[in-house]
């Protein structure tokens, strides 16, 4: 028998998202779990571990009150299950906005302990030294420009941003702030179409879009929402199946089958020999 050593799977680079600008959309997916990690690998450039996972997994209201714990702890399910794409961690709210010392503690501590290769900062105006200063210390950063959902207190709610002229000038002033500040990619999270594609002419890294149109270099949408496990979704979501009536269905027989003592079968059942 020959034996051969496996190259093991590269996986992909920021350098490798940067260059995707403007050619082939990147595809992007939140992951919160080893197991649905390792089913979306080899469809998504980049799995993003969202502070999404304090409102989709554990049921809080918003992202605020996310901890860098809970990062750590889906990042590193999310390394596990993954050996190609490349892995991004959000830094939840208060882990960087104190200034850039703080950031940089705190993405050191998502890096070393999950092992992912990228950190995410919602970029309001004050960020993009914080992206600099993370940047030219070794620290690969993706900006998040337009709705903020970790500004849900100042915003009043998760509101589309850039629907008057000086919001528009705003999101487009802190993308520009990003991209010069050396973010490798930036979210552009609820803004208008139009605005989208000024956004994406205008910097040199590529948009990822969220409820951002098509203008942009690729897409991410919140795993679960498309996947159909909730009851609502926002407009721009595309819902890829029903696994909230399926779970509920499947759910229903085996109460049914309990209940009915038709589960466990002898075939699902231990005998002694
Ligand atoms: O936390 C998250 O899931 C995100 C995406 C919605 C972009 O930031």
């Amino acid at each position: 028998m020959s034996s051969h050593t496996q190259a093991p799977v590269k996986r992909i680079t920021a350098p490798e998202i940067t260059a995707r600008k403007g050619k082939e959309p990147l595809v992007v997916l939140t992951a919160y779990s080893a197991p649905m990690a390792e089913i979306l690998d080899d469809h998504c450039d980049v799995l993003l571990v969202g502070d999404s996972v304090g409102m989709v997994v554990h049921g809080l209201p918003n992202t605020i009150g996310v901890t860098l714990d809970m990062m750590v702890l889906h990042g590193k399910a999310v390394m596990r299950g993954s050996k190609r794409a490349f892995v991004v961690v959000d830094m939840p709210f208060g882990s960087y906005e104190a200034g850039p010392e703080q950031a940089f503690q705190n993405a050191v501590t998502l890096l070393k302990e999950t092992g992912a290769q990228a950190v995410k900062v919602e970029s309001g105006p004050t960020v993009a030294a914080t992206i600099a200063y993370l940047v030219c210390r070794g620290i690969a950063v993706m900006g998040h420009v337009g709705l903020r959902p970790q500004a849900v207190n100042v915003d009043g709610g998760f509101r589309a941003k850039g629907r008057n002229q000086s919001e528009r000038d705003k999101v487009m002033q802190e993308a520009l702030a990003s991209d010069a500040a050396g973010a490798f990619a930036i979210v552009v999270e609820g803004v208008a179409a139009d605005l989208a594609g000024e956004i994406t002419d205008m910097v040199k890294v590529p948009t990822i879009g969220i409820g951002a149109s098509n203008a942009c270099d690729g897409q991410v949408l919140v795993v679960d929402d498309m996947l159909g496990l909730f009851d609502w979704s926002p407009k721009f979501v595309r819902r890829y199946a029903d696994l909230r009536g399926e779970i509920a269905t499947a759910a229903a027989q085996y109460a049914k089958d309990v209940r009915a003592r038709s589960f466990p079968a002898p075939e699902e059942t231990y005998f002694a020999k």
